[in-house]
């Protein structure tokens, strides 16, 4: 008998595939409000234990139904002193930062009287502006402030987070000066030549039909929709083109 014949015949284990059949799954666009898709987002992304940065916390609609002492919370706001282009915090010490500040450019015209929100809208102005807002000295105007602003804020974000850190933008594209103004490609090409990698993408849909008081003739798309992007920090000297997709784990 040769020494081959002999050898065991290889054990052929069945190939299992792992995880299970479910439709449970969180999905990239969602009909709803705020804080009924942000508790999503994060639990998708960002680890319980987190140390999270909402640099823009307003009334703290998003974290409603967030539950108390899942992450590790610090809010700040302009209207209780805090610029998110100036932060108190240190050079990569945080998880994840979370930037909503106001998506149009009406809402950071520096004078009252031309402001938006104002009369009926005024709800508006509380919510997306909160008494802050104005775009910084040096700014640009009209649309561009608004896009100076998340790209200021970003940058201190890219400080702020540790490296492979989630940065998660809310914001909504918006019609100006009769230009369309896609503010979500604007934002994730800004975001890439500083350093971030465009990890997801959820858009949210208004529930209800937004109504319009005085209509001439419609040009462009009503909007009806905004968006939450879900960046990564990209370590320095590594390319955002390359990077792929990793868990963060706090504290590591
Ligand atoms: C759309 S609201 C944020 C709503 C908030 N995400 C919530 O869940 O309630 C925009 C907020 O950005 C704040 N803001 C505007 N400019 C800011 C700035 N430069 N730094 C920090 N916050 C700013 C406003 O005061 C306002 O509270």
């Amino acid at each position: 008998m040769t020494e081959a014949a002999e050898a065991p015949a290889p054990v052929r284990r069945k190939r299992v595939q792992g995880g299970v059949a479910t439709a449970d799954v969180v999905l990239s666009a969602h009909a709803g409000g705020n804080a009924d898709l942000f508790p999503r987002i994060l639990a998708l992304h960002v680890p319980d234990g987190a140390v999270v940065a909402d640099v823009t916390y307003g009334q703290g609609v998003f974290w409603r139904q967030v539950p108390p002492g899942r992450y590790r919370l610090l809010a700040s706001d302009l209207s209780t002193g805090t610029d998110c282009r100036a932060l108190p915090h240190a050079d990569a010490s945080v998880d994840a930062l979370v930037l909503d500040p106001p998506y149009m450019e009406g809402l950071l015209r520096p004078k009252a009287e031309t402001r938006g929100g104002q009369g009926s809208h005024a709800a508006l102005r509380t919510y997306y502006d909160a008494g802050g807002g104005r775009a910084g000295p040096g700014g640009g105007r009209w649309h561009q402030a608004v896009l100076d602003l998340y790209l200021d804020a970003a940058r201190e974000a890219r400080r702020v987070l540790r490296d492979h850190g989630i940065l998660i933008v809310k914001c909504q594209d918006e019609v100006s000066a009769n230009r369309q103004e896609l503010t979500h490609v604007q934002i994730v090409t800004g975001l890439a030549a500083m350093g971030f990698y465009a990890r997801d993408l959820f858009v949210l849909v208004r529930p209800n039909r937004p109504g319009v008081a005085r209509l001439l003739k419609q040009v462009h798309a009503r909007k009806n929709h905004s968006y939450f992007l879900v960046f990564q920090k990209v370590p320095a000297g590594q390319d955002p083109a390359r990077y792929r997709t990793r868990d963060l784990l706090p504290g590591a």
